[in-house]
């Protein structure tokens, strides 16, 4: 599943950057850097953690790094909906802060309640976009 998660990957970064490539590779980046924190915590590798925790960051980054501009992601009938979209962003990186601190003061509970919350905020996004 991760081998080909990263072939895609690959693939998708050959290819040429327009927007939509870049939207997939975030998104892939994404998927694979939440796999890694679950694998870190079913396994109790810190070093899982922080890599995922990277990976989520770099793409999250990718994705809000269009100036905010959420609309043009948004399929017709759901533009108005473009600050649940942000703000949705905006708490995935926030809770990543969450279990880096947690993490710290080794209180693993709370990290991986923070975990859960980033996949609510991943989640929050698809919703509207997929209109689950
Ligand atoms: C601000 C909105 C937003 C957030 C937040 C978001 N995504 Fe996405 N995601 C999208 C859009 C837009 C697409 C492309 C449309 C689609 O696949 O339905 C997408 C697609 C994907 C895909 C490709 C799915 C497929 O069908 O091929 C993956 C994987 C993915 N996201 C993972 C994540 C993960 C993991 C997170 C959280 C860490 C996340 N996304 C957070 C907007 C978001």
């Amino acid at each position: 599943m991760k081998l080909r998660n990263l072939l895609i990957a690959s693939i998708i970064m050959i290819s040429s950057a327009n927007a939509a490539d870049e939207l997939k590779l975030s998104m892939f980046k994404m998927e694979q850097g939440m796999n890694q924190i679950q694998v870190g915590f079913i396994h109790h590798n810190k070093s899982s953690i922080a890599s995922g925790i990277k990976l989520v960051r770099s793409g999250i980054k990718l994705y809000t790094g269009k100036e905010g501009d959420f609309r043009k992601f948004l399929p017709e009938g759901k533009k108005h909906l473009a600050n649940v979209a942000e703000n949705s962003a905006k708490n995935v990186l926030a809770s990543l802060n969450v279990i880096e601190a947690n993490i710290k003061i080794k209180n693993i509970k709370k990290a991986a309640e923070a975990y859960g919350n980033t996949m609510n905020a991943c989640a929050k996004c698809h919703s509207i976009i997929r209109s689950w």
